[in-house]
């Protein structure tokens, strides 16, 4: 059943979400099949169940330049980030559903480019498609010929290279549901302007034909929120926003739902001020009304792949941005 009529308030309805993605009767998550078996057999082939199943309660590894930060947050944190984008792809809540169509919307057909910045192992980026694919499999969307451009930017080169490795494990999946997927994962340091540079240019080039483009921002609050990294980054954030800004663009911001992201102070809230002066005249929020809280919420639990008898808790705080353009 097709449910992608324009009109309807919700472009997938929460009721039409298959049994594979969304166990109704408990209202628990479940990643989609073909990238849950992904993570598995990259967690087995290197080696690193054990670091999956240890994971603290409390601790949340963030990734970070060497081998070994890298390897713990692919192993303890990539399922969570997945789970994370599904929520909000499929939002079964009713909590975010503006960016739920926008998403939605933003791979329905043709020509897209997402750019995932930080990339870390491609998570958020892989979960977007990967729910889409299920989605078309289960006839809930139809498989129209979408041709992506994935642009993963990331500072380990340890994580870039886990990236590359899950889109070859995931691209034929995708292509027999007709999601075509090219992908570039490029060095980026958030703090640096000329490597901001060289990202934005490679967003240029490889865009120019694209009819919709998706900049997607997650879980990036653990570097943020450090040694100043917040202020360091400001400049380069407003420069990546505003050059992938235009008809047809279209920006979220997810991070785990925790008061220290949504709270005074948080980060999201630093970005709805960001919103509301120096980043004005190319976006707008997406919501119902202008006094809507520009960042939504919502809390669910998904079987953990490589523990299917046990769930974990996922949150999701996410802003919806179109980047439209307007006068001063
Ligand atoms: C928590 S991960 C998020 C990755 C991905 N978006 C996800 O949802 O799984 C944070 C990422 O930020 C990257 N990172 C750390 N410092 C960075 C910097 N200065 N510039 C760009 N990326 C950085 C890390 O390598 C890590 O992959």
């Amino acid at each position: 059943m097709y449910v992608m009529n324009q009109n309807q308030r919700r472009l997938v309805d929460p009721r039409c979400i298959p049994e594979t993605l969304w166990d109704h009767r408990s209202g628990t998550l479940k990643l989609p099949q073909a990238l849950a078996q992904v993570y598995i057999d990259l967690i087995d082939s290197k080696g690193i169940r054990s670091l999956a199943l240890s994971r603290s309660p409390g601790e949340h590894p963030v990734g970070g330049i060497s081998q070994e930060q890298t390897d713990k947050h692919f192993a303890q944190a990539f399922d969570g980030s997945a789970a994370r984008m599904e929520l909000a792809v499929l939002d079964p809540m009713d909590a975010t559903s503006p960016s739920s169509n926008e998403l939605i919307r933003s791979v329905l057909g043709h020509h897209v480019c997402i750019i995932e910045a930080p990339c870390g192992a491609g998570a958020t980026a892989f979960s977007l498609l990967a729910t889409i694919a299920e989605l078309r499999a289960q006839r809930v969307l139809p498989r129209l010929p979408l041709d992506v451009v994935l642009i993963g930017a990331d500072f380990s080169t340890y994580a870039r290279d886990y990236a590359r490795e899950v889109l070859g494990h995931m691209a034929t999946t995708l292509e027999e549901q007709a999601v075509f997927v090219k992908g570039e994962f490029v060095p980026w340091d958030v703090t640096d302007k000329m490597s901001n540079t060289d990202l934005i240019q490679t967003i240029t080039l490889r865009s120019a034909r694209v009819n919709r483009r998706l900049l997607v921002v997650a879980n990036f609050n653990g570097f943020l929120e450090r040694n100043g990294n917040r202020k360091r980054s400001q400049a380069q954030l407003e420069e990546l926003f505003r050059h992938v800004s235009g008809e047809g663009s279209f920006a979220i911001w997810i991070e785990p739902c925790m008061n220290r992201a949504i709270a005074n102070g948080g980060l999201l809230r630093w970005i709805c001020t960001l919103l509301g002066t120096s980043w004005k005249r190319f976006v707008r929020i997406l919501g119902v009304n202008v006094s809507d809280d520009p960042i939504r919420t919502c809390f669910s639990h998904f079987k953990i792949p490589i523990d299917p008898d046990h769930t974990a808790r996922v949150g999701l705080a996410i802003i919806g941005m179109q980047l439209s353009r307007s006068e001063k």
